[in-house]
């Protein structure tokens, strides 16, 4: 059955107390809608659409970053989950398929849970809700089930005090055909405690309808929805021991797991190390048998096979490292490829450069990529020897086996095989430090007299 997803992030997250809205606050690195959006990329839906409001058009240039294809619909004011999913209607107009509706601050939903919901509906169920048993029902929705079928939801506010007794909540997550959907949203009204449309009275419309409604649970974890930043540093350590666990089952070692900060999209390979206080900023893949020392951070990059990096190393975006490449302390590299072998050990920043195979970058180097308007390339040969505390005024090529003498600033090309040495002639001046040093104490002496 194709389907569509349909993901709600209008509301203002008052509780965040922040001006920024509620689902572009990140976890693991991405904006909290972009992981509902990954949750329901399990069912490889057709079509997405983004319901926004509260700080629209912030939203939708971040989803719109994130994948140009999606659908935006615009709920100008908060009625209810039921008149928020109605704005995606006109996204939606030709499409027959099935609709699921998810939340865009509720990010850990599974594709197990997701493709159980699909096997109700396999199963003849016409809509079919997600619920959890919750270890404190609190304020949610409960689900009233009647001869094993969901009869329908009834919200705290409006609950008796039997009702308020259930313990099955409501997640929110809906999936129906996306025409039916729409047809009973329709027949939704706003009498209620809190005067909104609510999406959950479309469970009694459709069994007064004789429709058949089920519904399916999943594990508490998985419908934890972001309110407060409290919660969402809750939601950050438990996205993080799930990394942390993942990655231990690949196969990478992480002798300080807890120490160890992943984003949503890591990649590590087998067999690589990752020492204790390693931070990885989003769009990073390290291969197989790499090595990450500690306390360093990292980016936008890919580390390859058998290269070392830190301990205290920066590799910002479009750092590449070939096989066996070294990056040690206190280097920051940026969109630059590092190639085979190549060395970078100490305090030098190499920024929109190129390092050949198996050169060796002295400590103290920095490529001057940035003329205060524009960004100019370093281009260093194989097998060259950049001398320690050397400076490449970019746009400035080194070429392959040549050598910069220690102090050198580059500001021309130097062609392969050559040295290059630019730095002040220095003179020795026999004696003269002794004679400084005495008039210096004599000038103190009278001072002090
Ligand atoms: C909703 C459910 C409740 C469930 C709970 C689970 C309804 C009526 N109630 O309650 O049964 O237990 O979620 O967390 O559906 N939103 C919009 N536009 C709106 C209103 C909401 O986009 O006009 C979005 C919010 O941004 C949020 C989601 O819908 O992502 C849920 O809204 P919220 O107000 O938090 O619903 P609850 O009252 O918590
Ligand atoms: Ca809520």
């Amino acid at each position: 059955m194709p389907t569509a997803l349909i993901v709600l992030a209008a509301g203002q997250g008052t509780r965040m107390n922040s001006d920024l809205p509620k689902v572009l606050h990140e976890l693991g690195g991405a904006p909290l809608f972009a992981h509902a959006l990954r949750a329901g990329a399990s069912l490889a839906p057709e079509r997405v659409v983004l319901v926004v409001g509260h700080g629209g058009e912030t939203v939708e240039r971040a989803a719109r970053a994130l994948d140009p294809d999606l659908a935006i619909a615009r709920q100008h004011e908060q009625l209810g989950t039921a008149h928020a999913v109605a704005q995606a209607r006109a996204a939606l107009a030709d499409f027959a398929g099935d609709a699921l509706v998810l939340y865009g601050d509720t990010p850990f939903i599974s594709p197990e849970t997701l493709s159980a919901m699909q096997a109700a509906r396999a199963g003849g169920a016409d809509l079919v809700v997600l619920g959890f048993e919750a270890a404190d029902p609190g304020r949610y929705g409960r689900l009233v089930i009647e001869d094993g079928r969901l009869a329908r939801i009834v919200e705290y506010k409006d609950a008796s005090a039997a009702e308020r007794r259930i313990g099955l909540c409501n997640s929110g997550v809906v999936l129906a055909p996306a025409p039916l959907l729409f047809e009973l949203i329709e027949a939704v009204g706003s009498d209620n405690a809190a005067g909104e449309y609510y999406l959950t009275d479309i469970v009694a419309i459709a069994n007064a309808r004789g429709l058949r409604a089920e519904a399916v649970t999943c594990d508490e974890a998985e419908t934890l929805g972001i309110n407060t930043r409290a919660e969402l540093a809750a939601a950050e350590a438990a996205f993080q021991a799930r990394a942390r666990a993942e990655a231990q089952a690949n196969g990478v070692a992480l002798p300080a797991p807890d120490t160890v900060i992943f984003a949503h999209d890591t990649v590590i390979g087998r067999d690589a190390l990752v020492e204790p206080y390693v931070v990885f900023g989003p769009g990073v893949t390290v291969e197989s048998g790499a090595r990450i020392r500690a306390f360093s951070h990292l980016e936008g990059c890919h580390v390859s096979r058998g290269a070392i990096v830190g301990p205290h190393a920066r590799l910002r975006p479009g750092a590449e490292l070939a096989e066996d490449a070294r990056v040690g302390n206190f280097v920051e590299i940026k969109n630059a490829q590092i190639g085979p072998g190549a060395k970078v050990n100490h305090l030098t920043y190499i920024g929109d450069a190129f390092v050949g195979e198996g050169a060796n970058i002295g400590a103290g180097t920095v490529t001057c990529n940035y003329d205060g308007v524009a960004k100019h390339h370093t281009h260093i040969g194989a097998r060259s020897f950049i001398g320690t505390g050397t400076y490449l005024v970019a746009p400035v090529s080194v070429g392959d086996e040549a050598m910069t003498a220690t102090g050198t600033v580059v500001t021309e090309d130097v062609e392969a095989g050559a040295l290059a040495i630019g730095r002040p002639q220095m003179e020795v001046k026999p004696g003269l430090a002794r004679r400084l040093l005495e008039k210096f104490k004599k000038r103190k002496e009278r001072k002090g007299e």
